[in-house]
């Protein structure tokens, strides 16, 4: 029986195939664990489940200590996790694609339909209680017929947008360093465009690329310059992605027209300017939040650290090992 440690919540299915095998100890509170109670509560592990929020470096591999064989993250984003530190210990890393492409293309379309539609503006005025009356001009937004998305990372939820813009009769652009499968984009009339193309010429322009050094601040002052005043801006992939500063700048100036966001820069703080602005909708990170998506995701997770636990190859690793 090796020892495997949760490092926060997750559902029941993904814990009870863990219990089936091994000895589990878990982070059994609502609010997110502290560092130091992570890296006490790891010491010992052979293998590891984290969530998005967890810092997977060399001090937390460190404190797992050399017997540890794998982090499985409970995230199809793996930005939190140290990949050449793991490497360099030879501890396996593992994400949970696919489960969650459609959950998370659904919130992308919703912000996407909301911001457009102004949707939270409506919601806002019914709230607060604000005198309205049906009009011809009243609350008027942007229609997505005919319009043209673009599409930054054309993975497999860049993919699954793309599918949903095409039902709402979308012309779909996209930019991304690699081809899409073919069979993937058959029928969806998309076309690969560069990012300069992308931005200058979309009406909505929606972030589906992982993170990392290359793609921190991809959209700078410069790039929300480029696209059209009439343009939204939609983020549900990695906060850091969108430079925030920016982004407000041009929200405020009437650079572009609005933006949905699910993600943000220095999670779970929110840039105040954002507060303030109307035409802008914004998540807490919900991306993947069903509760049929979360347990195949814990499912995923769990299986994985089985697998390496029984000496199999992980079922979707992000190490090269
Ligand atoms: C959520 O953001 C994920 O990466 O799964």
């Amino acid at each position: 029986m090796a020892v495997v440690v949760v490092t926060n919540r997750i559902p029941e299915s993904g814990m009870a195939k863990l219990r089936a095998e091994h000895e589990v100890r878990a982070w059994e509170h609502e609010e997110c664990i502290s560092r130091e109670e992570a890296l006490r509560l790891v010491a010992g592990a052979d293998a590891v489940l984290t969530l998005l929020t967890e810092r997977v470096d060399g001090e937390f591999l460190d404190a797992a200590g050399p017997q540890l064989k794998v982090v499985a993250n409970v995230a199809v984003g793996y930005n939190n996790i140290d990949v050449a530190a793991c490497e360099a210990r030879g501890v396996i890393a593992t994400n949970t694609p696919r489960v969650l492409t459609e959950t998370t293309a659904d919130t992308a379309f919703g912000l996407m339909l909301m911001v457009t539609r102004r949707f939270g503006e409506g919601e806002r005025i019914i709230r607060s209680q604000t005198p309205w009356q049906w009009g011809m001009f009243y609350l008027l937004g942007m229609g997505l017929q005919g319009k043209t998305i673009g599409i930054v990372g054309m993975g497999q939820i860049g993919i699954a947008m793309a599918r949903r813009a095409k039902a709402f009769g979308m012309s779909i652009v996209y930019a991304d360093d690699y081809d899409p499968p073919a069979a993937a984009v058959e029928g969806l009339d998309a076309r690969k465009v560069s990012l300069d193309e992308l931005f200058a010429t979309a009406d909505v322009v929606s972030l589906h690329c992982p993170y990392l050094p290359s793609t921190h601040h991809l959209v700078d002052e410069a790039r929300l310059r480029s696209m059209k005043r009439t343009a939204y801006l939609v983020n549900s992939a990695r906060g850091p992605i969108v430079d925030e500063e920016a982004l407000v700048a041009a929200l405020r100036a009437g650079e572009i027209a609005g933006a949905g966001l699910d993600v943000f820069e220095k999670e779970p703080a929110v840039h105040p300017g954002l507060l303030e602005l109307e035409n802008v909708v914004l998540l807490p990170h919900l991306g993947s939040a069903t509760t049929e998506t979360r347990a195949a995701m814990a499912d995923l997770a769990a299986d994985n650290a089985l697998a390496v636990l029984r000496g199999d190859a992980p079922l979707t690793p992000v190490t090269k090992l």
